[in-house]
């Protein structure tokens, strides 16, 4: 097993990356406070991990919730089952709340804790590629609101993050995938050496070697800690974790939360994101296409959907998160493996973007 850590002074916490975490009672009791845990999950994750867990964690009160399963479901209305089950089943102030899941169950389990009782300990259980590499780790917690992704939430640390590598043996090739288009991410924005590890190691890393996924997400998690010690609520610097994110939400909220996958909007904006870096002097065309050829090489999308205009994006654009006084921010590149943050687009370059991005109407959307 490796430790790293999440340095926030008084609440740092570890990130445990090994395999049969969860079978590790010692670990799992760890960081709980009292006798009381809740385990939130979903209705795929449930039958293949939540009975063994529970026997692990056989001298506790452990009551559950199992959400449906998809970002469709990442919404108030559902979060409400979890405060169902916490009040009815008399959770204290001192219980902790256990994600085990992807992102969705991750964001929205920690929302739960960060308001139950004005806030109880929580722990994540990452079992997707992507919530081991992101989501797990620097505290976002959340859910959607029909009009925009992630738009209701809190900053709320977890006390521990247990990336049990071997629950990646179930997960699907296509989420694996959506895992490593935030992986490539931190190769973009920070890390041009793990850059061209991945161009070296693509094929490994989809055959899910566990000494390659174990290193991806090992030095996932340590370019994402870096990040988040210095600037936790995302005052600046933390915004170049959303690399592609603005493009790749109003793509997800367009297509209809759960047609693309989080890590497959992610992928196409990453491109977004890279061509206009690319049109501005940023990177060479030679890197452009080593970008885009690595996320295809991954098994990602590289365009926009056909059906979604100019006018669509910026529309869509408009509400996110890094809107300031009305005014679009981007992150954008600076150069290969470093990122920046920027308001000053030059919208006709904008534009080219949007039509050069455009996927064909005959090209296959993902999962198709
Ligand atoms: P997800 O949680 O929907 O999981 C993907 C699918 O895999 C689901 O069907 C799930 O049931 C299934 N699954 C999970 N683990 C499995 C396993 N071990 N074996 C078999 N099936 C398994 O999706 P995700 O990609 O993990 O997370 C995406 C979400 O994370 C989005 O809502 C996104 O907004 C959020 N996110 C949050 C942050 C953050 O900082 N909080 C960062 C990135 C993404
Ligand atoms: N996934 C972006 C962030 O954690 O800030």
């Amino acid at each position: 097993m490796q430790t790293l850590t999440v340095d926030l002074a008084d609440r740092s916490y570890p990130i445990y990356i090994g395999e049969q975490l969860l079978e590790n009672a010692e670990l799992l009791v760890r960081h709980l406070r009292a006798k009381q845990v809740y385990i939130v999950t979903n209705e795929t994750i449930a039958p293949l991990y939540l009975p063994e867990l529970i026997k692990r964690l056989e001298a506790y009160q452990v009551d559950t919730t199992v959400l449906p399963d998809g970002e469709a479901f990442k919404n108030l209305e559902t979060l409400n089952q979890v405060f169902d089950g916490l009040l009815e089943a008399r959770h204290n102030r001192t219980t902790t709340v256990l994600a085990l899941g992807g992102g969705v169950v991750g964001d929205m389990a920690g929302f739960a804790a960060a308001c139950y009782q004005r806030g109880v300990d929580f722990l994540q259980a990452p079992t997707t590629l992507l919530s081991m590499v992101d989501s797990s780790v620097g505290g976002k917690t959340g859910v959607n609101h029909r009009l925009g992704k992630n738009m209701i939430g809190a900053f709320y640390q977890p006390k521990a993050v247990i990336a049990d590598m071997s629950v990646l043996e179930s997960l699907p090739a296509r989420e694996l995938s959506a895992g490593i288009a935030e992986v490539v991410k931190y190769g973009l924005i920070a890390d041009k050496e793990f850059f061209q590890w991945l161009e070296s190691n693509m094929p490994e890393l989809l055959a899910k070697d566990p000494k390659t996924l174990a290193y991806a997400v090992k030095r996932s998690c340590e370019n994402k800690a870096k990040v988040v010690a210095r600037d936790e609520r995302e005052g600046g610097l933390r915004a170049i974790l959303n690399l592609g994110h603005t493009f790749g939400h109003a793509i997800e909220t367009a297509q209809g939360y759960g047609v693309w996958l989080h890590g497959e909007a992610v992928a196409a904006g990453m491109v977004m994101a890279a061509d206009l870096s690319w049109r501005r002097g940023a990177i060479s065309e030679d890197e452009l296409k080593r970008i885009i050829r690595l996320l295809e090489r991954a098994h990602l999308p590289v365009k926009a959907p056909a059906n979604m205009s100019p006018e669509d994006f910026l529309r869509l654009m408009g509400v996110d998160k890094k809107v300031v006084d009305g005014r679009l921010r981007l992150v954008l590149l600076s150069q290969l493996g470093e990122a920046l943050i920027t308001s000053d687009i030059e919208q006709d370059l904008l534009q080219e973007t949007f039509a050069a991005c455009r996927a064909d109407e005959r090209d296959a959307p993902p999962g198709a």
